[in-house]
């Protein structure tokens, strides 16, 4: 980059008339710009937006969401995936509602140290809301960054991220929020993984890579190890009311969330062992899908018992339920359980 100033011209030149509509651009209340931030990581701009809009009618301040119960806030969160996140969210805003007087603080350790508040949250949200000088560094600003500069360093390593935090820091000295957004949204429209639209590119002047023909290598990252296979079997059992057994999960994973009973097929347990009532299934599954999380794979298959069950047979527990088909909303269900609800309603 040998041109800096014309560089971030450019770009924010290109921002300022091309960028995208977003409900949280047209606003300055922190709160808003957090929760769009952290619905923002892992999940797509157009998918984001519903659950935006639908969240801060339901939750307008700081001191509304602080008030209101975790299954409620997991409900407006179902489908968004990731559900860890919600969980910190509003942990970290009871946390300002209690100890920071409802106000997101200005100060960007401060802030940094709530709950589930990361490098890129952190740098997201003081930038954005305050304009206090910290880049951004999240998948497109690697790939933008690396590119522009044509840098094979792996993305995958700490000690990179650190350098282009560095490298990035003259650029955030001022309009931090509107150079970190509009770096984002080059990544996003322009500077694509995949075919990227270097002849529509407004840095392409100053970018290396497209100069040396090397824009596909680019960015280097250490291939991933394989993700972890699990398999599940999920059993549905029905009663004469036509009602279906579900579970709560006790787990690290979607703790909390209710399911058709569902076991690790390498794991002990069985459904008989914690409902003690034998039950038929057909040895034939009915259905079967996969579901990626970041770091393992749920392959199930789901098994229907054979004959409907007398309500009175089975003793629930408090983590379980008969759940009446027509009031899952009612639940929090991730979204593998949502599909094959959808199989049973078909
Ligand atoms: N991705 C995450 N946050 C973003 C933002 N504020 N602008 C563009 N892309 C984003």
């Amino acid at each position: 980059m040998y041109n800096e100033k014309r560089f971030k011209n450019n770009l924010l030149q290109w921002f300022d008339t091309e960028q995208r509509a977003m409900p949280w651009r047209e606003t300055k209340n922190p709160y808003y710009i957090w929760l769009s931030e952290v619905m923002l990581q892992q999940t797509q701009v157009k998918t984001v937006i519903d659950y935006y809009l639908r969240f801060i009618a339901r939750f307008p301040t700081i001191r509304d969401l602080s008030e209101a119960h975790e299954d409620e806030v997991l409900k407006l969160w179902e489908g968004l995936g990731y559900y860890s996140r919600a969980r910190n969210f509003h942990t970290a805003i009871r946390d300002v509602h209690q100890n920071h007087n409802s106000e997101v603080p200005m100060d960007p350790k401060t802030f940094g140290a709530l709950k589930g508040v990361g490098p890129y949250t952190q740098a997201a949200v003081m930038s954005i809301a305050f304009d206090q000088p910290l880049a951004t560094v999240d998948g497109n600003v690697f790939r933008v960054w690396s590119r522009l500069n044509n840098d094979t360093r792996d993305t995958k390593l700490q000690t990179t991220r650190k350098a282009y935090e560095a490298e990035l820091a003259p650029y955030v000295q001022q309009s931090a929020g509107d150079f970190n957004q509009a770096m984002m949204e080059l990544g996003a429209m322009i500077c694509t993984p995949k075919a990227p639209l270097c002849l529509f590119c407004p840095v392409q002047e100053h970018c290396e890579a497209f100069e040396q023909g090397t824009v596909a290598d680019l960015p280097v990252k250490t291939t991933k190890v394989k993700k972890k296979v699990i398999k599940q079997h999920v059993y549905l059992v029905k009663n004469e009311f036509n009602e279906y057994l579900i579970t709560k999960r006790k787990a690290n994973l979607l703790n909390n969330m209710w399911q058709f009973p569902m076991y690790d097929i390498e794991d002990e347990h069985s459904l008989e062992s914690d409902i003690g009532v034998n039950i038929n299934f057909y040895k034939q599954s009915s259905y079967q899908l996969k579901h990626q999380f970041t770091h393992l794979t749920w392959d199930i298959k789901v098994f229907e018992a054979k004959h409907i069950v007398h309500k009175e047979d089975i003793t629930l527990t408090a983590d379980m339920e008969w759940l009446d088909l027509n009031q899952k909303d009612n639940y929090n269900f991730p979204v593998s359980m949502t599909k094959i609800y959808q199989f049973l309603r078909e």
